[in-house]
């Protein structure tokens, strides 16, 4: 696997136990396409094989004590791929948001969604919200699934909604920040990613949580994501663990 940073003769790595676990994770699920085409198929079965590690792994991370993930799910780019696939990602989502209802349950995850929600049909929007509903006074872990979903979108967003509150009085432009920035956004209340996963061996963003990953740790991983498994995960971790983290100073 090639590892970002990884020297040859690095210390073994330490066991889950010993490390000091990010609070917050983001996950770019990359790569369905390619297990797909690898294979011979449809690339719509990569999707449904990545929205079943998306179960795992999620799963997963909450039982070993994650505080937030964030799973980017549905781009606002992601309206440009073909109708047949746009339908089928649809699909998997009512179905996996429908069965979340019960699921993630046992787990004591707290549902939300990043992302303009109105861009879905009624049906899945409905699954949106009882999602959250059935789930918000729940004690464990945050999901954020991020679907329609775009890091500069929420950004435009967030400064309307700023502007609006200055016009309408409510806020003193000269008293702006960068927490006013935070508390606008869609994270609004939840602390900075600490980890970004990119599986599939791709060095980019992406759109994702450009506000929020300033001093984001990334690893990037040359596995696919229905590929990939929790060793993987423990793998990404063991990597983090290992980063000097110095926001700047020395
Ligand atoms: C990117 O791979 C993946 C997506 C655009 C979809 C991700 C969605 C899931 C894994 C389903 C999750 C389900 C729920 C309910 C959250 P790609 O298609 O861009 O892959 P490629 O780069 O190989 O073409």
């Amino acid at each position: 696997m090639a590892l970002f940073g990884k020297k040859k003769d690095a210390l073994p790595a330490p066991s889950l136990e010993d490390i000091v676990l990010p609070v917050h994770v983001g996950i770019i699920m990359d790569g369905n396409g390619r297990w797909a085409k690898k294979r011979g198929l449809p690339r719509k079965l990569g999707h449904r094989e990545g929205a079943q590690v998306f179960r795992t792994i999620t799963r997963y991370c909450s039982k070993i004590g994650i505080k937030y993930l964030t799973v980017y799910a549905f781009s606002t780019e992601n309206w440009k791929r073909p109708e047949d696939e746009v339908g089928a990602l649809m699909g998997l989502f009512k179905s996996y948001l429908q069965e979340a209802l019960d699921d993630f349950q046992d787990d004591d995850i707290v549902v939300r969604f990043i992302g303009d929600k109105s861009g879905f049909s009624p049906e899945l929007q409905k699954l949106m919200d009882d999602n959250i509903e059935i789930s918000k006074d729940r004690k464990g872990m945050v999901l954020n699934i991020a679907m329609n979903y775009g890091s500069r979108d929420e950004i435009v967003r967030a400064v309307k909604n700023i502007s609006e509150e200055v016009r309408e009085g409510k806020l003193d432009a000269g008293s702006i920040d960068a927490q006013t920035i935070s508390d606008h956004l869609y994270t609004a209340g939840q602390p900075d990613p600490d980890l970004i996963i990119r599986p599939s061996g791709e060095y980019r963003i992406s759109n994702f949580m450009l506000w929020q990953s300033a001093y984001t740790e990334f690893v990037i991983m040359n596995k696919l994501w229905p590929d990939f498994r929790t060793a993987d995960l423990d793998e990404a971790l063991q990597i983090y663990s290992q980063r000097n983290r110095r926001y700047g100073g020395v």
